[in-house]
C-alpha cells in the first residue's frame, strides 16, 4: 500500500514561532501552569482542540465572498438551511454561534430542575448547560468504553440496560429527553454504531422518550460506521449520516468540528413544539432565527463544509494522520487510548504518571511536560475538567486520566506529526520527573478553563 497522501495542496501558510524551552518555562509559570492561559503564539503545535481550528477549503473562501448579510431571510441561509436539511432531514433547523449556544437554548427550553439528560457521555458544555438549568446529567457508557486498552470498533456506544434502569428508577416524567454523542469526545472519541443508534432508539420510544444526537463529529462517525459495521461498505457517508439523523428527534451540533468552519452551530428537530420554544429564546439570546448568531459569510462556508467532511478521501486521510500517531505511540509502548478516536489521540495519564495520584492531577503533570518540552499543547481531560464532588462537598476523582493531543483539521503535515513524536518520547523518558499540581484558584463553573495550578512533588 502506498503512503496515503493530504488529498490537497497548500495554498497559503501562516507562520510557526518556535521559542525556546527557557522561554516555555517562564511562560508556562506566568499562566500559573494552566496552558488554556497560554498565548496561542507560544505553542508551537496546537493540538488544545479541533474546534475551530480548521482550514477552510478554497470553495469554502469562495463562498464567503457570496455571504448575504441581510437580516432575515438571507440566501446564504437558505443553501445552509438546505445543506442542513439535506444531511439530517429534520423539519425545523435553526443556526447557532457554535454548538454550546444549541445546548444551552435546549436545556432552557427543556429541561426542569431535577430533570435527568442521559448520554453516553456529556461533553463539558454539555454537562455545564444541563446543570445550570437544575438537570442531572448522567453517563451511560457500554463498558468496554471505559476500558482504556481493549480494541473493538464501537466504544463509544451507550449502555442499554443501564439507560433503561435509569428511565425506570427516575420515572419517564424525569427525562425529558436522552442525549447520544457522536463520536464520544470524553470517551476518546470513540465511534458511535448505527446498531446501537437504532437500538437506543427503540428502547426510548418504548417510554416515548425524544433522542437528542450531539452531532459535532457525526461525519467521523459516519466514517467509522463505513469501515467497520457490517453493511454499510457501499453506503455513502451522506447516506450513513443520513440514516443516523433518520433516528433522531432532535440535533445539537457545533459547526466548528465537522462543519469544517471556524465559529458556527445549529439545532435541528422535527417537533413543532420544540422548535417553537427555541426560536423564541434564539431570537433574545442569538439574533433572528435566518442568522442566528451568525454573519451569511459563516452560513456559506458552514454550507461548503459540511458536505465536505462528508468526502471519504477526505475521512481517509484524516484518520491516517491519527493512526500514524496512534500506531508509533503503540510501537514505543507509550499509553494511550486503544483504539486511537476520530479527531484525537488520547494519553493514558493515569498509566504514563503512575506516581502521581488523580488528585494532584496527573493530566496536568503530562499536559506542561508536553508543553516544555517541545511547546506541544494538549488539554487534561480528567479530575480537573470533571471535577466532582461529593455530598460531603469533598473533591471526586474521574474514572479516566486522560490527555487529548486533538487534530485541527487540515492544518499539520507528516513533519509536525513526526516531531510531536519525538516530543512524546522525550517526554516518556523523563516521566519519573514530573510532577503532581494543586488548584490555587478555580472559578464556580468549568474550572479548568480559568484555574491556576502550582506544581508539587508527590
Ligand atoms: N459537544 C461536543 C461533543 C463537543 O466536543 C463540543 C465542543 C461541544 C458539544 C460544544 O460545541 O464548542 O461549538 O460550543 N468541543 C470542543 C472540544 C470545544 O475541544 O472538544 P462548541
Amino acid at each position: 500500500m502506498r503512503t496515503i497522501i493530504e488529498p490537497f495542496r497548500i495554498k497559503m501558510t501562516e507562520p510557526i514561532k518556535i521559542i525556546s524551552r527557557a522561554e516555555r518555562e517562564q511562560k508556562l509559570a506566568q499562566a500559573h501552569y494552566n496552558v488554556f492561559l497560554l498565548d496561542a503564539e507560544d505553542c508551537c503545535i496546537d493540538l488544545l482542540t479541533d474546534s475551530g481550528t480548521g482550514a477552510m477549503s478554497d470553495r469554502q473562501w469562495a463562498a464567503l465572498m457570496c455571504g448575504d448579510e441581510s437580516y432575515a431571510g438571507s440566501k446564504s441561509w437558505k443553501k445552509f438551511e438546505a445543506v442542513v436539511k439535506t444531511v439530517t432531514g429534520m423539519k425545523h433547523v435553526f443556526p447557532t454561534h457554535q454548538g454550546r449556544a444549541a445546548e444551552g437554548i435546549l436545556a432552557q427550553t427543556r429541561v426542569k430542575p431535577g430533570q435527568i439528560i442521559p448520554n453516553n457521555s456529556h461533553f463539558d458544555t454539555t454537562r455545564a448547560n444541563m446543570e445550570y438549568v437544575g438537570g442531572q446529567a448522567l453517563n451511560f457508557l457500554c463498558p468496554e468504553g471505559l476500558d482504556l486498552t481493549i480494541d473493538v470498533p464501537f466504544k463509544g456506544n451507550m449502555a442499554l440496560d443501564a439507560l433503561e434502569r435509569c428511565i425506570q428508577e427516575h420515572g419517564v416524567g424525569q427525562v425529558p429527553f436522552c442525549m447520544l454523542t457522536v463520536t464520544n469526545n470524553t470517551g476518546g472519541g470513540q465511534p458511535v454504531a448505527l446498531a446501537n443508534v437504532r437500538a437506543v432508539k427503540a428502547l426510548l420510544q418504548k417510554y416515548g422518550i425524544p433522542l437528542v444526537i450531539d452531532a459535532c463529529r457525526f461525519a467521523e462517525n459516519a466514517y467509522f460506521i463505513h469501515e467497520r459495521e457490517d453493511g454499510y461498505q457501499d453506503k455513502s457517508l451522506l447516506e450513513i449520516a443520513q440514516e443516523m439523523f433518520s433516528y433522531a428527534d432532535a440535533a445539537t451540533m457545533s459547526c466548528k468540528k465537522d462543519g469544517l468552519a471556524n465559529i458556527g452551530g445549529f439545532f435541528v428537530c422535527n417537533n413543532d413544539e420544540w422548535a417553537e420554544d427555541f426560536k423564541n429564546l434564539l431570537i433574545l439570546r442569538e439574533g433572528f432565527p435566518t442568522y442566528g448568531g451568525l454573519a451569511g459569510r459563516d452560513l456559506e462556508a458552514i454550507a461548503v463544509g459540511l458536505m465536505e467532511a462528508l468526502e471519504y478521501d477526505y475521512q481517509v486521510y484524516r484518520h491516517a494522520t491519527v493512526e500514524y500517531l496512534g500506531r508509533k505511540l503503540l510501537e514505543r509502548g507509550i499509553p494511550h487510548v486503544r483504539p486511537v478516536g476520530g479527531h484525537a489521540v488520547f494519553l493514558d495519564s493515569k498509566r504514563f504518571l503512575p506516581q502521581i495520584p488523580p488528585l494532584h492531577y496527573p493530566g496536568i503533570g503530562l499536559v506542561n511536560a508536553l508543553y516544555v518540552e517541545g511547546g506541544i499543547r494538549g488539554v487534561e481531560l480528567g479530575s480537573v475538567m470533571f471535577g466532582r464532588r461529593d455530598a460531603q462537598g469533598r473533591e471526586m476523582e474521574s474514572p479516566l486520566e486522560l490527555v487529548r493531543l486533538a487534530f485541527p483539521r487540515r492544518v499539520y503535515t507528516q513533519s509536525h506529526f513526526d516531531y510531536l513524536i519525538e516530543v512524546i518520547e522525550d517526554v516518556w523518558k523523563q516521566r519519573d520527573q514530573i510532577p503532581g499540581y494543586r488548584i490555587t484558584y478555580q472559578p464556580k463553573f468549568l474550572r479548568h478553563f480559568t484555574c491556576h495550578f502550582e506544581s508539587i512533588r508527590v
